[in-house]
């Protein structure tokens, strides 16, 4: 298996921004999605966040719900994968906990909920999603996957820009972010080897994460969670 997919710690992300005390307890989770991951956050992304807290908080809050969406709607159309079904149950209570946290946190911080539009990002990964099983569930959970590890990884550099009353928080839901990734890309591995999805796996893996490259390092008119380079 090759080193994506068995995502080795073999090196750190953000290793050019200054130590901050939040990073020592997360640097495991941090090793293993930069492991993965083929494009680190560009820095403008990060120097622009202090001064978008409140929609990067918003959609935060609706990233978190829709993870738990998504994985209640693989509950329903996959009921034949046993494993499958138990780590969703699981996810999803834990996403939706992180949604209460944000909350919390958007009330702290008078920051008032509104509807925001999407960011491009989750779109532009789905596009890829296969139409034909099984690899449009071996494609979900790598999406699934790809979108953890991207999260896992913003959380660790928003430690480091944004004040301690916010930064607390990501420091505090990365390693779980981690953890979801790990899940997601174990059970793509399963599923594809137990319902022949794709010859070439960590290809399709490769494909997914040069997409997220693509997403996350071009200009963007948007400022969210997952949204590329800001301009201006
Ligand atoms: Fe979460
Ligand atoms: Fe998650």
């Amino acid at each position: 298996m090759s080193s994506k997919l068995s995502a080795k710690v073999t090196s750190s992300v953000h290793d050019d921004t200054a130590p901050s005390k939040f990073a020592g307890r997360n640097a495991d989770a941090l090793n293993t999605v930069s492991a993965f991951l083929t494009a680190q956050t560009p820095q403008a992304w990060f120097d622009k966040a202090p001064e978008h807290l409140a929609e990067l908080l918003m959609d935060h809050a609706n990233c978190e719900k829709k993870a738990a969406s998504t994985a209640l709607s693989m509950m329903y159309r996959y009921v034949e994968h046993p494993e499958l079904l138990k780590k969703m149950s699981s996810l999803a209570r834990e996403e939706l906990r992180h949604f209460e946290q944000v909350l919390d946190l958007m009330a702290a911080q008078g920051v008032a909920y509104e509807q925001i539009t999407s960011a491009r990002y989750a779109q532009g990964l789905h596009a890829l999603v296969s139409k034909v099983e099984p690899k449009r569930l071996v494609d979900l959970l790598l999406c699934g996957a790809v979108v953890e590890a991207r999260s896992c990884e913003r959380f660790a550099g928003l430690t480091q820009v944004l004040p301690d009353s916010v930064a607390w928080l990501y420091a505090s839901l990365l390693n779980s972010e981690a953890r979801h990734f790990q899940d997601y890309l174990q059970l793509a591995q399963t599923v594809n080897q137990q319902f022949g999805g794709y010859a070439d796996l960590q290809q399709r893996v490769d494909e997914f994460l040069a997409l997220d490259a693509e997403l996350v390092t071009s200009p963007d008119d948007q400022f969210r969670f997952h949204s590329g380079v800001p301009r201006g």
